[in-house]
């Protein structure tokens, strides 16, 4: 499976270096956590950061906006150079047009699931977006417990998209470890957005290359 690094728990203040260290352990992209402190209780950074930190970079910006009206945000993130962005299907965007406001943009779309809201939410939509992001801890912040139970979830979706033969990708968040990343790769997830796991390894490149195992 490919690996998302988040750089949610790296070191603010050396924002450049820690970029480069993710793209030093082979990572296949980078996911970007933004929080407005509505939709979840806490605040990272919005699109004057991503803007800046674009031109250092040729990683792919994977861009998870936990946020109320992204919809009102989507052109911004694209300027700042997000390649995909995901949003909350419980967020009170209108879900169609703000997935097609994104493609108008020129880039890839996702909608992402909170533990409590069931795989079939998104089953409308499974033919407007490039990837589902099924969320395994509360979205808010970084090194949480990993959800077990969000597996029959993640095993539902890659049924259903398998089953209408689409190529929508899977990708899980929160929690996922060399312990636990195993477990999303069975049930069918494709990518693996690994946070604080990765920040604190001791062999990052060989966490990476675990993932890629998988
Ligand atoms: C949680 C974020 C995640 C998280 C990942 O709200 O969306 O991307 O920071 O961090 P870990 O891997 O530490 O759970
Ligand atoms: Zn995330």
């Amino acid at each position: 499976m490919q690996i998302s690094p988040s750089i949610l728990t790296c070191d603010f203040a050396h924002l450049a270096e820690e970029l480069a260290f993710v793209e030093s352990t082979g990572a296949d992209m980078v996911h970007l956590d933004v929080m407005d402190g509505v939709f979840v209780p806490n605040l990272s950074f919005g699109p004057p950061v991503i803007a800046r930190i674009r031109p250092l970079s040729s990683m792919f910006f994977d861009v998870h906006l936990m946020m109320q009206h992204p919809d009102r945000l989507i052109k911004a993130f694209a300027d700042a150079g997000a390649d995909l962005i995901n949003f909350h299907i419980e967020s009170d965007a209108p879900v169609a047009e703000t997935l097609a406001q994104i493609h108008a943009l020129g880039k890839q779309a996702a909608l992402t699931l909170k533990p409590k809201t069931p795989a079939e939410a998104v089953f409308p939509y499974l033919d407007q977006v490039e990837m589902v992001l099924v969320m395994t801890v509360e979205p808010g912040f970084g090194g949480q417990k990993f959800m077990a139970d969000m597996m029959p979830k993640v095993r539902a979706l890659r049924e259903e998209i398998d089953r209408r033969g689409l190529s929508v990708k899977i990708e899980v968040d929160g929690g996922v470890a060399s312990s636990t990343a195993p477990a999303t790769a069975a049930a069918g997830a494709d990518i693996a957005v690994v946070g604080s796991a990765l920040f604190n390894a001791e062999d990052p490149v060989a966490l990476v290359r675990e993932i890629h195992a998988l």
